[in-house]
């Protein structure tokens, strides 16, 4: 009884802490370039010219491939996207972790 409790919970605790560190490195790279124009994290809203974060996340059918698809390409007014395909990657995880 008590192993089939344990090994679940070490498991979780081996892969929490890479899981958290792609996030941080997603809120990170969004604070840095995309916090101009969209509200980032799950604060209080704030005027912004465009769609905060919680609000995309919540779209239906919305992909972790789409969004990294989407955000390797220039859009608005952000002429050239800045990131690379791993900041692509963790950026797109942590839009899709503020869903709820
Ligand atoms: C210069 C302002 C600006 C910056 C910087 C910016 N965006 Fe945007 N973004 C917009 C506008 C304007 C739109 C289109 C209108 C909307 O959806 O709010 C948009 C749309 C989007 C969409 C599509 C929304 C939808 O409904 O389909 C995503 C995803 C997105 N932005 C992500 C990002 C990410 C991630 C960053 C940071 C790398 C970023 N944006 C930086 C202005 C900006």
């Amino acid at each position: 009884m008590r192993r089939t409790i344990a090994l679940p919970m070490l498991l979780l605790l081996l892969l929490t802490p890479a899981a958290a560190e792609d996030l941080d490195h997603g809120r990170q790279v969004a604070e840095r370039w995309c916090a101009e124009c969209h509200v980032v994290g799950a604060e209080a809203p704030r005027f912004r010219r465009a769609r905060p974060f919680v609000a995309i996340a919540a779209k239906e059918g919305l992909t972790r491939e789409m969004l990294v698809r989407f955000l390797l390409l220039p859009h608005a007014t952000m002429a050239n996207s800045p990131l690379g395909a791993a900041d692509a990657d963790d950026l797109a995880g942590y839009i899709l972790s503020l869903r709820k």
